[in-house]
């Protein structure tokens, strides 16, 4: 795919078809994103590739931990609930999933089912753990590399006609993914990219986010 169509196109997947994604496939896909650009070329990262029941226990066990109401526990530091500009972009994308989905406003269960969905990693047949080397907490820069890491990931997947959504609901129990994928404890994990074939069916897929015009957050300086 042409780069300018590659990375217009490209949106979050959330309704994946009942379809194995091929192991060479994957390898692939971590194949052109390991060029990322990483600080100093540490390349911190590392990717566990989930499929099959430890997926299918993760994703169980995260869920009935978020239906049960217990608190999240991420190796990552997060900042709380978003206000102001961010809580509106939040609430933008959000507005566009339900009306996609026919959720409305005040249907607490629909809305609940899609909240779960999410911890449930929309049901993908395989899912992306990024993790880092832990010895170089606290620091953004390794989270900053694994932000690259990610974005080529599911770049390189749309490239070939899979979908993914970087999914932090998904390891909002990191202490149950590293206890399933035996993820040794000097890794701390960063996020999940949930992938699989997308199912074109699914509306929420159709939903193209909106993004903030340039000139309210770039600066030109020493231009004409
Ligand atoms: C760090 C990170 C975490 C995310 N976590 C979730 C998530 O838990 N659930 C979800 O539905 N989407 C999640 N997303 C996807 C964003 O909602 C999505 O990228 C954003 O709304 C822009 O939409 P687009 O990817 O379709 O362009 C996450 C994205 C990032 C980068």
């Amino acid at each position: 795919m042409d780069f300018q169509e590659l990375v217009h196109s490209r949106r979050s997947t959330r309704g994946f078809k009942d379809r194995p994604v091929p192991k060479a496939v994957i390898a692939e896909i971590i194949e052109d994103a390991k060029r990322a650009p990483s600080s100093m070329n540490s390349q911190p990262w590392h990717v566990h590739v989930l499929t099959g029941a430890p997926l299918d226990e993760v994703r169980r066990r995260n869920m009935e931990e978020m239906v049960a109401g217990k608190p999240s526990k991420r190796d990552i530091f997060t900042h709380g609930p978003y206000e102001g500009a961010h809580r509106e972009r939040q609430v933008g994308v959000a507005k566009q999933l339900f009306a996609a989905m026919g959720i409305a406003r005040d249907d607490k269960a629909m809305r609940q089912d899609w909240v779960l969905r999410g911890f449930r990693q929309f049901d993908a047949p395989v899912s992306l753990v990024l993790t880092y080397d832990r010895v170089l907490d606290p620091g953004a820069t390794c989270h900053f590399d694994l932000g690259a890491l990610c974005y080529g990931i599911v770049l390189a997947a749309w490239d070939r006609g899979i979908g993914a959504v970087v999914n932090g609901q998904g390891i909002a129990r990191s202490d149950i993914v590293r206890e399933v994928a035996s993820i040794p404890d000097d890794e701390a994990i960063m996020t999940c990219v949930a992938l699989g074939y997308p199912d074109d069916r699914f509306p929420a897929n159709a939903v193209k986010s909106e993004r903030t015009p340039a000139e309210a957050f770039v600066r030109y300086v020493g231009f004409d």
